[in-house]
């Protein structure tokens, strides 16, 4: 099998990629600060701040492919600490495409539908990006510098996505399942609409643009759900107590990164070249018994 490196296997995305790429692909996967390991994959600590880890990564291996999913992912720490995200977010983003450059191999990198303001969904990829946050400012400057080094890189935008946890690293829902079971009351935004998939699926999508994609694509769902009613619907399926979910707005809540309102992605290219969510309904059903 040829060889697929993925950064950032520890992280929720990372390891959900594995689960899937395992049936086609030799995996590598890197983590930093959290070891892990996953039946199947040749996992290694590798630190993204340190240029002579990654090339010496490259090296060692031998890639044939890489997807980068490994980043300081929370727009708050991001906004906290943009010197250090940024060497992670932007910097070793862009060295990994230098690298894939230099190989000649497909590379893909998860970017985020954040790149947008949030006044004019849903975005297509050849929309204009308006960051309001860190975070965000720093994917698009990754996503730049990536194409600059490498024009072939695939540049994947990642919706809210949700499923099963890594060992060390969770999606939104875990939290919200807990604050129910513990019979706490769960407040949701009702204004911040999003497109999201499960990780599952947005892994399928990402090794479809491995193999098909050079340039930007939206890996967005086929549904606009605001945070509460996708809480609504996940209390349904998931059969959790309903009473305690209450509607909230996010304008009305301050958080050290500031968060767009409605960054539905048009998935439409992705949809033509054979991405298929689920029902968000049929999503939650599948990790019913798993969560
Ligand atoms: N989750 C979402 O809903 C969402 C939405 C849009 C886009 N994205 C993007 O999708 C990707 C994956 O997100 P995620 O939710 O899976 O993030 P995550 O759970 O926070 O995982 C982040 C991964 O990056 C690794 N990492 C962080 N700093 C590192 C460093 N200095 N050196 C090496 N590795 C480092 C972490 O390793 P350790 O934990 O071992 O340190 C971990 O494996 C990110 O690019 C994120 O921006 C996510």
């Amino acid at each position: 099998m040829s060889k697929l490196l993925i950064t950032g296997v520890s992280g929720f995305l990372g390891w959900n990629i594995c689960q899937i790429a395992q049936n086609k692909w030799q995996v590598y996967g890197t983590y930093f600060t959290h070891p892990v390991q996953i039946p199947g994959v040749i996992s290694l600590k590798v630190n993204l701040g340190n240029f002579g880890e990654i090339k010496s990564l490259f090296e060692n291996i031998r890639p044939e492919a890489v997807i980068h999913a490994a980043a300081i992912s929370s727009p708050n720490l991001c906004q906290t600490y943009p010197t250090e995200s940024y060497q992670i977010n932007v910097i070793a983003a862009n060295y990994i495409a230098e690298l894939c450059a230099d190989y000649q191999i497909p590379c893909v990198f998860t970017s985020t539908g954040l790149v947008f303001d949030g006044l004019n969904p849903p975005y297509r990829e050849t929309d204009l990006v308006s960051p309001v946050s860190i975070y965000a400012e720093q994917k698009v400057l990754a996503e730049q510098g990536m194409l600059a080094r490498y024009p072939k890189t695939a540049i994947c935008r990642m919706p809210l996505m949700f499923g099963l946890a890594s060992p060390t690293s969770n999606s939104f829902i875990q939290g919200f399942i807990q604050t129910l079971r513990a019979g706490k009351e769960l407040n949701l935004f009702t204004d911040e609409i999003r497109t999201p998939v499960s990780a599952n699926t947005a892994a399928k999508g990402l090794l479809l643009a491995l193999e098909k994609v050079e340039g930007y694509l939206h890996l967005g769902g086929k549904k606009r759900i605001s945070r509460y009613e996708f809480g609504c619907l996940m209390t349904e399926v998931l059969e959790l107590p309903k009473d305690k979910l209450k509607p909230c707005l996010q304008k009305d809540v301050t958080m050290a990164a500031p968060r767009p309102a409605d960054v539905s992605l048009d998935s439409s290219l992705a949809f033509g070249l054979g991405y298929e969510p689920l029902s968000l309904r049929e999503e939650l059903e599948m990790l019913r018994e798993k969560v």
